[in-house]
């Protein structure tokens, strides 16, 4: 059979990786037909929308690209059946939460959704169809889609005898959240996984339109797929060391920004993802270790899953700690006062708080009674309390005692619109996220407004600490030891 050429693309999941991913396929190739589908109408509806602030997701330089491809070869719709019909080339994009009950709870991958989307592609594809593994998935889904796929194809006598023929092939996503775009352009690489030559070089020949030939690696379907995983436990592996070694720093007098450029001059060791902060989130890094120890529990290695399994280990320990040392600082308590939380999406320039660290350190400070004001760029109120499990403001059964809202001692939560109204009238700012603005906050201005003794916890080391100091506010910095 000859290389397939490949004019029309469906992309199952309109999510952070099918989203962005199909509209740099678009904007580079022009000539090929991009038609992305979900069954969440709301979110085509945003995608559709003609304010390009109002897109589903926030991502630096995402509106430009949609802006020069929507409408052209880029459409959005809920007609999943029909797109699939007319594809020459299936991209599965669906999300791959972990599974919270059953057999695997806690660590394997929920594949339902990957499963249902095997069944359309199966019932609705026409001709020959190569599908493209691109979720985050465990290793050997690949077989799970296939078996899908081959028992479709030996079935086509009961299916109006329509013929239909399917490759699937491997082809994870490496992109990093508030840097798609830029990562979408120009990847380190790109992984093509598969055992059908001509759908490889089908796949390869998309991508060729803008990425160096010598970057497109070749690899059978399960190295692709398990070199997905174990990239994100390596990069994840990275921030638990650090921020081990920024707990280290707090009780020695080191400082771990220090240690991180000393250790990252070593060109084996690198300077790159060394940034100790309060824990890692986002959809991938805990699913994909949790994925991995799956893996190896079920080979029998259970010395190997262990060893990842410390891994999250690690990160859970360092959300719990940050909260804790809060309420240390702030004299054991923290019911009743005001903590300005800045920043609530997992990490700058995405509205995503998928994981985020925020979250477990919010809900720790809610329980111990915490008045917490949330200030973010980007994350939406309503994504906060679906988040915190819990809506923002006093109950409408309380009623304050002179209006004074610290007698109330149950943990409550407002949204903000900006820095300063987060920080009036409150005990001490949290800094969650490492979104630019904060950088620049005028520390002198804001603490005149806030209850003294206050403090300023900065979990991503990006406030100027002179300015903190010479504003009389007290500081604790991540890793950052009194010597
Ligand atoms: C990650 C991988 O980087 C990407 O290749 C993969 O496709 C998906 O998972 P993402 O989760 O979007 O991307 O963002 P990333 O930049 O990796 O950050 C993940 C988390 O680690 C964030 O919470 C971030 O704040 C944290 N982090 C990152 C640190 O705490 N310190 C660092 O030095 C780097
Ligand atoms: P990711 O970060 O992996 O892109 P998201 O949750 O952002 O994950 O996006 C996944 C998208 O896939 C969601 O918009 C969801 O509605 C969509 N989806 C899930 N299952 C299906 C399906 N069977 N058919 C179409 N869309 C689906």
């Amino acid at each position: 059979m000859p290389i397939p050429r490949i004019r029309t693309i469906c992309c199952i999941g309109a999510g952070y990786v099918g989203g962005p991913t199909m509209a740099v396929i678009a904007d580079k190739c022009p000539q090929i037909q991009v038609n992305v589908v979900d069954l969440n109408q709301s979110r085509i509806d945003a995608w559709n929308s003609k304010d390009l602030t109002q897109l589903p997701i926030y991502e630096p330089g995402l509106d430009e690209v949609i802006k020069r491809t929507r409408g052209r070869n880029l459409n959005f719709s809920v007609d999943i059946n029909e797109a699939i019909a007319n594809a020459d080339i299936v991209f599965i994009s669906v999300n791959t939460p972990t599974k919270n009950k059953g057999l695997g709870a806690g660590q394997a991958s929920d594949l339902r959704w990957v499963e249902a989307c095997a069944r359309q592609v199966a019932q609705y594809s026409q001709g020959h169809t190569i599908v493209v593994e691109k979720s985050t998935l465990p290793v050997r889904t690949a077989a799970t889609i296939k078996a899908i796929l081959e028992a479709a194809q030996e079935a086509k006598e009961t299916t109006k005898n329509i013929s239909r023929t399917f490759s699937v092939v491997s082809n994870p996503e490496f992109l990093a959240e508030g840097s798609a775009i830029k990562d979408l352009e120009i990847p380190d690489r790109v992984l093509i996984g598969g055992s059908d030559p001509n759908a490889i070089e089908a796949l390869a020949s998309i991508y060729s339109h803008w990425v160096p030939t010598k970057k497109i690696l070749r690899t059978n379907l399960w190295s692709s797929e398990l070199s997905k995983l174990t990239a994100n436990a390596f990069l994840a592996q990275r921030i638990s060391s650090i921020n081990s070694v920024a707990a280290i720093c707090e009780v020695t007098g080191a400082d771990v920004r220090e240690v991180a450029i000393a250790i990252g001059t070593d060109s084996r060791i690198g300077n790159q993802f060394l940034n100790s902060g309060p824990g890692f989130g986002g959809s991938c890094f805990q699913k994909d270790i949790l994925n991995l120890v799956y893996l190896c529990h079920h080979f029998g290695l259970p010395e190997v899953a262990s060893y990842w399994e410390g891994v999250v280990l690690i990160n859970s320990w360092q959300k719990k700690r940050i909260a804790k040392l809060v309420v240390h600082k702030l004299f054991g308590t923290v019911s009743g006062k005001r903590l300005a939380i800045l920043g609530f999406a997992f990490k700058a320039n995405t509205n995503d708080t998928r994981e985020a660290a925020s979250i477990q350190i919010s809900k720790d400070l809610l329980e111990e009674g915490a008045h917490l004001a949330i200030y973010d760029p980007q994350v939406k109120e309503d994504r906060i309390a679906s988040d915190l499990q819990q809506q923002p403001g006093f109950p409408s059964t309380w009623e304050a005692p002179e209006k004074n809202t610290q007698f109330y001692s149950e943990g409550i939560w407002v949204s903000c619109n900006s820095v300063a109204e987060a920080v009036e009238g409150s005990d001490a700012v949290i800094i969650l996220t490492e979104w630019e603005e904060f950088r620049s906050v005028d520390w002198n201005n804001l603490a005149t407004f806030m209850r003294k003794p206050a403090w300023v916890f900065d979990t991503r080391s990006i406030i100027n600490v002179d300015s903190v100091i010479t504003s009389g506010l007290r500081l604790w910095r991540i890793g950052d030891g009194e010597s």
